[in-house]
């Protein structure tokens, strides 16, 4: 019976109780395994204590409970001949959608500015545009940001997408690589961020980004806080270049009560909860793998360290 190691420090035995039903014929442990004892091929891991993932004898893959993994890299806890897959899944890409897109209707269609004069009962209506009025900018067209593109499609957004490859979504204007971001966002009314966090996209949100960006224009966050130079979009905000964010994840989590996000009026923050894991959905992916692996058959969403995503 091959072994699975559930490492994760959030409810473990629930997530094993999972696999157990999707792998019976897997032993599926959640204590730290014997280093000198059977081999465990297999680790379920989110944000494991430092030497966890070592101390595991007869490693073979790492299953990552979460779709970013500069964690997972940065840390140097993976043994470089260890394969890394991330989690992909409907349910990430899903919860992702409806939080960008409440944030963008919510900011197109002035809902703050609305709900900021009902208690002073002001009658004032602001010019109101048309989806197709507006430039959307995606940075990032992977598991998470392509559904979001088609998301704006159907709303009518003049939706421009930018990658490392550039690869075409269909009705979308795509940009490839660093040369051409400033042209991606150019004019931009909205901003949405869905890349992975790497040494290349680290600090990309900076005052360079939001000049070039339409005036009074809104950005969405939810991939990383390391991506945003806070003090450049503390700085845009004030300017006016921008007239809003939402933002789902900070440089550190939990944000602390000390942060100025907490109390500006302009930002919206939540508690990276954009696109939360739903453990069946990622049990049945994860097991999906596992099964993949055993049969020798290429597994999808394998971390390119050389890219670091
Ligand atoms: P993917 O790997 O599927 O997609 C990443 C996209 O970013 C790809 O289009 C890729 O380009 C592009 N990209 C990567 N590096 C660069 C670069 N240097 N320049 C230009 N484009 C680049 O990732 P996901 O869509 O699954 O996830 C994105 C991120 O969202 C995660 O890494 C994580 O940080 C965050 N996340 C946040 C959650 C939340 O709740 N807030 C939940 C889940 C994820 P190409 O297509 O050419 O490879
Ligand atoms: C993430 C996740 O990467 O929760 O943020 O999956």
């Amino acid at each position: 019976m091959k072994r699975i190691f559930i490492a994760s420090r959030g409810n473990p035995e629930h997530l094993a109780s999972l696999f157990r039903a999707q792998l019976p014929d897997h032993d599926v442990l959640v204590e730290q395994p014997d280093p000198q004892g059977p081999a465990v091929p297999y680790i379920v891991v989110g944000r494991p204590l430092p030497g966890v993932i070592a101390a595991v004898p007869g490693l073979e893959l790492v299953l990552s409970l979460n779709a970013g993994v500069e964690h997972l890299l940065a840390s140097g806890e993976v043994p470089d001949h260890l394969p890394i897959v991330r989690l992909v899944d409907e349910g990430l890409a899903e919860g992702m959608a409806e939080w960008v897109m409440a944030h963008v209707l919510g900011w197109h269609r002035n809902l703050r500015h609305y709900e900021a004069i009902q208690p002073a009962a002001q009658w004032q209506p602001k010019p109101e545009k048309l989806a197709r009025e507006r430039i959307v900018t995606v940075l990032g067209s992977g598991a998470l940001g392509a559904p979001v593109v088609q998301h704006l499609l159907a709303f009518g957004f003049k939706t421009r997408v930018w990658s490392r490859s550039g690869r075409p979504v269909a009705g979308a204007e795509s940009f490839a690589g660093r040369e051409r971001l400033i042209e991606a966002v150019s004019g931009a009314d909205i901003l949405i961020n869905l890349l992975p966090l790497t040494t290349e996209t680290a600090d990309i949100l900076d005052a360079s980004v939001f000049s070039a960006m339409a005036p009074g224009s809104f950005l969405i966050n939810g991939a990383r806080g390391g991506h945003v130079v806070d003090a450049d979009l503390i700085a845009a905000l004030d300017q006016g270049q921008l007239s809003g964010a939402a933002l789902d994840v900070f440089r550190t989590e939990p944000l602390p009560p000390e942060s100025p996000f907490w109390s500006d009026r302009r930002i919206l923050v939540s508690p990276h909860v954009a696109a939360p894991t739903h453990l069946d959905m990622a049990v049945a992916e994860m097991a999906g793998n596992i099964r993949r692996f055993e049969r020798t058959e290429p597994i999808p969403h394998l971390v390119d360290r050389q890219r670091g995503y």
